[in-house]
């Protein structure tokens, strides 16, 4: 189940993702923001995140204007890693070498077709262990300091 949100500068771009994840069969709870009034990103991110630490969700998506301040206030949630990305290759590794559980993007920065591509990519790769886990580690006891 994927937890996705917007602020209004993302309302636009993450009715495309919402039609990418309905195409594809993908479960996903939309916790807003359901149209252009203005809204505060860090609000949509709590929403987002409270469902990855209650494991209601296993990912998240997060769209604002630039994808940082939502990325910003996602990666104070313990056990988020949040990344924002504006291509496909930050997409692969952000999976493959730091398993990041919400993938950030900003509506007014990347397309819908490059949407949609870092959406599949991100949530189709797998974390690759291995060498990444004791760094990975080493975020979260960042979290107990
Ligand atoms: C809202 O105008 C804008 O500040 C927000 O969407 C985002 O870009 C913040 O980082």
């Amino acid at each position: 189940m994927i937890a996705i949100g917007s602020d209004h500068g993302g309302f636009e771009l993450k009715k495309v993702i919402i039609n990418y994840l309905k195409n594809n069969n993908i479960d996903f709870v939309d916790v807003g923001c359901y149209n252009t009034d203005s809204v505060d990103y860090p609000d949509i991110a709590c929403e987002v995140c409270k469902k990855i630490q209650n494991k209601e969700c296993d990912k998240g998506i997060l769209i604002c204007g630039t994808g940082i301040g939502i990325s910003i206030a996602a990666n104070k949630h313990k056990g988020i890693r949040a990344a924002l990305c504006t291509d496909s290759f930050c997409a692969k590794y952000t999976r493959l070498h730091n398993d990041s559980n919400v993938l950030c993007m900003g509506g007014r920065v990347i397309g819908p077709g490059a949407a949609e591509e870092i959406t599949e990519i991100f949530l189709n790769t797998e974390f690759e262990g291995g060498r990444h886990i004791k760094r990975v580690e080493k975020i979260s006891e960042i979290e107990n300091i």
